[in-house]
């Protein structure tokens, strides 16, 4: 028996209908959920007196037998069952015979679904805030090693200000520390038990719904029962905050490409991350980058789609909802095939910290300290803006930067320009001068990435 209903039918199920309305196709990967919640179910009843406590035993045998059987590749989950839920159970009365018959007292396929989709969604949330983790402790070695590697920060892709790359990095570091704090959050809302609301009305049976929660690992039972088997917000939430992650691997990426370019030089991937032309023997092109920045979409398209499904539900499950579990499925196993793979690149990738530092001190980066340095010596800042815009001009018909001119040109300009311009618009100074909280200079810096260091370790 393939099938968990069919007594008030006469006819066979059309065979396109089947294929069409199946979905062991893709749930088939929730048999542990699915097998774990049965068993505490089939407990309960038992604690409950619903279910004798030979027929409780006889089933959660079974169940484990049927556990074993497919973790050891001794059984295989085929297509000719409706869905995974009809395939545990159709098993297990075959095993078992008429104990198995009873497991699905007091239960509905439309909160067994909500159970298990919860249980599969919470464990998910565990392994991708883990392995966000992970990618910040290897964005936190890097700004450690790199407090002093100069290089242009930019706005508009112009070069704006000297920076470090540890506090470019450092901008990463917050956005995927927010992510982190997003998966926690989001993981509470999630943490409520379904089981027990039925098929939407809850039951007659004296279910004990606090101590499935508990056993399952909930902090409590889900209240009104129309809403349990109706909820899809908490597969909503993880999905907005793994597009929002996924937005921030993709501005990375997209980064590390324009650093990674012949113009740029300013990073050069490992060959272990990188690949090659078929045509052009020269090229060696940052597709980890480009692959993460594209999959991007399909996380958002993931979102968009669940988005849809569920805007024109009436109460409560409708079979739309079970559109609920590929977009689901493709979101996560997009975010766990990136974030460690992006990990592994940044881990290995060499940072060419000459050319950086070159390039910061091209481009007149130190034009704001240049005018700071006036302000310092009584200029109001707005002249001071205007005298330095003006040797900006007469730089670049030079061909020189500030620093290079002679205390003399400088002087052309304005009069309190003294021997300690020289110091005071050098690279470092301008970069370690910068002390506000959050800033790059050295010892700001330092304060940064100990707190960085401070909370990833409480996140252990
Ligand atoms: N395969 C279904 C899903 O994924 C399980 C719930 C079926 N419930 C029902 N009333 N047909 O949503």
């Amino acid at each position: 028996m393939a099938q968990l209903w069919g007594g008030r039918f006469t006819k066979q199920t059309d065979e396109a209908v089947k294929a069409f309305n199946d979905s062991i196709g893709f749930d088939k990967r929730l048999y542990r959920q699915d097998i774990q919640g049965s068993m505490v179910h089939a407990r309960m009843l038992g604690r409950q007196g619903i279910l004798t406590a030979e027929d409780c035993q006889a089933i959660e045998k079974g169940l484990q037998g049927i556990l074993a059987d497919i973790e050891s590749d001794r059984m295989e989950i085929t297509a000719e069952y409706e869905d995974i839920h009809s395939f545990v159970e159709a098993n297990l009365i075959d095993r078992i015979g008429d104990a198995g018959k009873r497991l699905h007292t007091g239960r509905s396929r439309n909160d067994q679904v909500a159970l298990d989709m919860r249980l599969y969604t919470r464990n998910a949330v565990d392994e991708v805030r883990r392995e966000t983790l992970h990618l910040l402790d290897v964005i936190l070695d890097l700004m450690e090693k790199n407090t002093d590697t100069f290089m242009p920060g930019f706005t508009h892709l112009q070069k704006a200000q000297p920076t470090t790359l540890a506090h470019h990095l450092g901008a990463y570091f917050e956005m995927l520390r927010r992510d982190c704090t997003r998966f926690a959050d989001c993981r509470v809302r999630m943490n409520e038990c379904p089981l027990g609301a039925g098929a939407m009305a809850g039951t007659t049976y004296p279910l004990d719904r606090a101590f499935v929660a508990a056993e399952l690992g909930f902090d409590c039972a889900t209240r009104n029962s129309m809403d349990s088997v109706s909820d899809r917000d908490y597969l909503l939430e993880f999905l907005s905050d793994l597009s929002i992650l996924m937005m921030h691997l993709s501005r990375f990426s997209e980064e590390l490409i324009i650093w990674n370019s012949n113009e740029y030089r300013f990073v050069e991937m490992d060959d272990a991350f990188s690949t090659g032309s078929s045509i052009m023997p020269q090229k060696k092109n940052p597709d980890i980058c480009e692959l993460v920045r594209g999959k991007v979409g399909r996380v958002y398209g993931d979102l968009m789609s669940l988005l849809t499904a569920m805007k024109g539900l009436p109460l409560a499950y409708n079979k739309d909802m079970q559109e609920d579990k590929e977009p689901a499925f493709d979101a996560i196993d997009t975010a766990m095939a990136c974030i460690p793979l992006f990990a592994g690149m940044l881990s290995t990738m060499k940072f060419n910290k000459d050319v950086m530092e070159k390039s910061a001190m091209r481009g007149f980066t130190n034009a704001t300290d240049a005018a700071d340095y006036l302000v310092g010596k009584g200029v109001p800042f707005r002249d001071a803006h205007g005298i330095i815009g003006r040797l900006v001009l007469y730089c670049i018909d030079a061909g020189k930067g500030i620093e290079e001119l002679s205390l003399g040109e400088l002087r052309e300009f304005s009069g309190q320009f003294d021997e300690d311009v020289f110091e005071a618009v050098s690279l470092r100074a301008c970069v370690n001068r910068r002390l506000t909280a959050g800033a790059p200079g050295e010892a700001a810096m330092a304060e940064e990435i100990a707190a960085c260091r401070r909370w990833l370790e409480a996140q252990k």
